[in-house]
């Protein structure tokens, strides 16, 4: 539920802060403010101001308040509490995505997956992983119920290239491929398969040295070997984690293998690739193709798309319809 003001800015609205939220929000010196609604007045009023600390005689006396629901933050201020929303997704989707709209939630999503993806790609998957795999069911499950979220998170998602803006854009596509662009409905337990597989197909790369990573050409036949074990590699990573359901480690093993067998590493062909290896190879190629990359222009989404077709020998022709439909929404 969410309430409008009845004051002059007629498009404020207030949701009502738990006390998850409000554990995970500044209490030294918060840069919004914290309101309390006034029956007498009819209206919104502060309990806490932007700058300065809220004591603990106070913090004790909004966490009640927050317990019993009358406690709120305006719309003009989720902007501000994003970066502290941002590592707490799970909180955020629990307490929060039934009052935000999905134009509100689409930013708080993609920051809070920017910065749970990031340390993978950037750190340790063995240090990160949990808090990762924590969120991703809670995203799935916000994203099965209000689907037009990743309509807003598509057109913010980054076009330079980086390992971490690339999984953003190939899971969130996949996703939205799944959710937005088939004619069947796909299940739950095969969006969360998905999920895994789509953000997480590339994690290998992050053992390769930078060097080979920029170079889009004259790569020497042990760079091309290289690149080549990375789904080798990622399947190693995450199956260490031991939290991977098993279809998505072989969709991550499988992610550039091509129907026709011109694939790799095992050169599989045809239905010997499983649906979830289909989608992630489909959309991988589809993203590394519009995004930038230094000294490489990138394409358009509609010739991305002509050159799916163009190569539809080694995609599901079904995948890069439904892909289209997403993408070509406008
Ligand atoms: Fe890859």
């Amino acid at each position: 539920m969410n309430t409008s003001s009845n004051n002059d800015s007629a498009q404020e609205k207030f949701y009502p802060v738990s006390t998850g939220v409000f554990r995970v929000l500044p209490k030294s010196r918060p840069p919004f403010s914290l309101y309390m609604y006034d029956r007498h007045l009819g209206d919104f009023k502060p309990v806490s101001e932007p700058g300065k600390v809220i004591v603990s005689s106070e913090k004790e006396r909004i966490y009640k308040a927050c317990e019993s629901g009358m406690v709120y933050i305006s719309s003009k201020d989720l902007q501000a509490c994003e970066p502290y929303l941002s590592t707490h997704l799970k909180i955020v989707l629990e307490d929060l995505a039934d009052s935000l709209s999905a134009v509100e939630l689409a930013p708080l999503i993609l920051s809070s997956m920017e910065t749970l993806i990031a340390p993978l790609f950037k750190e340790s998957v063995k240090l990160n992983f949990e808090r990762f795999n924590e969120a991703v069911p809670a995203l799935i499950e916000t994203l099965e119920q209000n689907p037009a979220i990743l309509e807003h998170i598509l057109g913010r998602l980054e076009r330079e290239h980086s390992l971490t803006n690339k999984a953003l854009a190939t899971g969130f596509t996949g996703l939205a491929v799944c959710m937005l662009g088939r004619e069947t409905k796909t299940d739950m337990q095969t969006l969360l398969h998905c999920a895994y597989a789509l953000f997480l197909c590339d994690i290998g790369l992050c053992r390769l040295p930078d060097f080979v990573l920029g170079k889009e050409f004259s790569l020497t036949v042990d760079e091309q070997k290289r690149i080549k074990h990375h789904p080798i590699l990622s399947l190693e990573i995450l199956t260490a984690t031991k939290a991977i359901p098993k279809p998505s480690l072989i969709a991550i093993l499988e992610h550039h293998e091509r129907l026709d067998g011109s694939g790799y590493p095992r050169g599989a062909s045809g239905d010997s690739i499983s649906w979830i290896g289909k989608l992630c190879g489909a959309v991988d190629s589809f993203v590394a193709m519009i995004m930038d990359r230094p000294g490489k222009r990138s394409m358009s989404r509609v010739n991305a798309l002509k050159t799916l077709y163009r190569e539809s020998s080694m995609y599901d022709p079904n995948i890069i319809y439904a892909l289209e439909k997403v993408m070509l929404k406008d």
